[in-house]
C-alpha cells in the first residue's frame, strides 16, 4: 500500500497543475489510511463465517481507494467532515469491490488476478463470490443508514437514492451489459462506448464525488459543477484504462492485461489510436480541472487526483 501511495505521488508530482506547496504524499497516505482503519472495522467475521471472509478478502486487498478518497475531499471542500462523509466512502469501497468482484466471474470477464491477488471466485468458488458481491452490495446500503452521524436524514436519503440509480440499470449494471453485449463487434460506435464507460465507469466515480458534497449539504449549483467534474475525469481514468491495458505490464497494475484485445472489446485505443487516446484524455482532465475554479485552496486533492488519472501508469 505505501508502495502504491508512493508511485501515485511520484507519477502525480510530474506534472505541473498541482501547487506546488500541496502535499500530495501526505494527503493520499492519511486519507487511505483513514478508510482502510474504518474499513477494517466495517466488517465482522462471525457465523457464517464462509461469507464475510469471503467479503472481507476482497474489500482488503489494497487498491487506490480512489472513490473513498473523492467523496471525504469534496465533502471537506464544501465544509464538512471526514466524519460525517466515512460511512459513505466506506460503502463506495464496497460497492466498487463487489462489482469487480461480479466482473471477474467466469460468466463475465473471467479473470483470475485483480489487485495483485487471485480473484475472489478463484478462491472461493463462483457460488461463493456471487453472494460476497451481493452481500457487499446490501450492506453498502445497511452502512450508510446505520453509520453516518450529523448529516440531516434528508441528505443521507438523497445519497441513498443516488447510489442506488448509479448501481443499478441507469448506472454500472446498463454500462456493464452493453460491454458485454458489444464483445467481439467490430462496429462498435464512439456513441456506444461512451455509454458504456460513462455508466460502468464514472457513475460510480461521479457519485463518489457528489455525494460527500450531498452529505455537507452543498448548493445544488455546485453539486452540478462537481459532477461534472467527476464525470470528465470518469471518462477520462476508462481512456487511460483502455491505453494502460495495452502499453502495461500484469507486475504494474495488479490484474490481467491484453485481455480487451482477447476479448475483441471495442476501446478508445481501438477507435482512435494510442495517440489521439492519449490526447482525448488530457482534454477531459483540463474539463474536469476548469470546473473547479471556482473554489480555494481546498480543491487541490481533486486537481491532482484529475492530473494524476492522465499521468499513472498503473
Ligand atoms: C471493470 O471493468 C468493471 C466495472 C467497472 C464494473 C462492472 C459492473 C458490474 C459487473 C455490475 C455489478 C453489479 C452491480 C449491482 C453494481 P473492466 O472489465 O473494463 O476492467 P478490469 O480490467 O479492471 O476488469
Ligand atoms: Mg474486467
Amino acid at each position: 500500500m505505501v508502495q502504491l501511495i508512493h508511485n501515485f505521488f511520484m507519477v502525480t508530482m510530474m506534472t505541473t497543475d498541482v501547487a506546488a506547496d500541496f502535499d500530495l504524499k501526505t494527503y493520499l497516505t492519511t486519507k487511505c489510511a483513514e478508510v482502510e482503519a474504518a474499513l477494517e472495522q466495517s466488517l465482522p467475521v462471525v457465523y457464517p463465517e464462509t461469507i464475510y471472509e469471503s467479503m472481507r478478502y476482497s474489500l482488503m486487498a489494497g487498491g487506490k481507494r480512489l472513490r473513498p478518497i473523492l467523496c471525504l475531499a469534496t465533502c471537506e471542500l464544501v465544509g464538512g467532515t471526514v466524519a460525517q462523509a466515512m460511512p459513505t466512502a466506506c460503502a463506495l469501497e464496497m460497492i466498487h469491490t463487489m462489482s469487480l468482484i461480479h466482473d471477474d466471474l467466469p460468466a463475465m470477464d473471467n479473470d483470475d488476478y485483480r489487485r495483485g491477488k487471485l480473484t475472489n471466485h478463484k478462491i472461493y468458488g463462483d457460488d461463493v463470490a456471487i453472494l460476497a458481491g451481493d452481500a457487499l452490495l446490501a450492506y453498502a446500503f445497511e452502512f450508510v443508514a446505520d453509520r453516518t452521524q450529523n448529516v440531516p436524514p434528508k441528505a443521507i436519503l438523497e445519497v441513498i437514492r443516488r447510489l442506488g440509480k448509479a448501481v443499478g440499470a441507469a448506472g454500472l449494471v446498463g454500462g456493464q451489459i452493453v460491454d458485454l453485449a458489444s464483445e467481439g463487434k467490430t462496429d462498435t460506435s464512439i456513441e456506444t462506448l461512451n455509454f458504456i464507460h460513462m455508466h460502468k465507469t464514472a457513475a460510480l466515480l461521479e457519485v463518489s464525488v457528489v455525494a460527500g458534497a450531498v452529505l455537507a449539504e452543498a448548493e445544488s449549483e455546485t453539486i452540478e459543477r462537481l459532477s461534472r467534474y467527476a464525470q470528465n475525469i470518469g471518462l477520462a481514468f476508462q481512456i487511460v484504462d483502455d491505453v494502460l491495458d495495452i502499453t502495461s505490464t500484469q507486475e504494474e497494475l495488479g490484474k490481467s492485461i491484453g485481455k480487451d484485445v482477447q476479448a475483441q472489446k471495442a476501446t478508445y485505443p481501438s477507435i482512435w489510436g494510442l495517440d489521439e487516446s492519449k490526447k482525448q484524455a488530457e482534454t477531459l482532465v483540463q474539463a474536469a480541472k476548469d470546473e473547479l475554479a471556482p473554489f480555494g485552496t481546498l480543491k487541490q486533492p481533486l486537481v491532482a487526483i484529475a492530473d494524476f488519472i492522465t499521468a499513472r501508469t498503473h
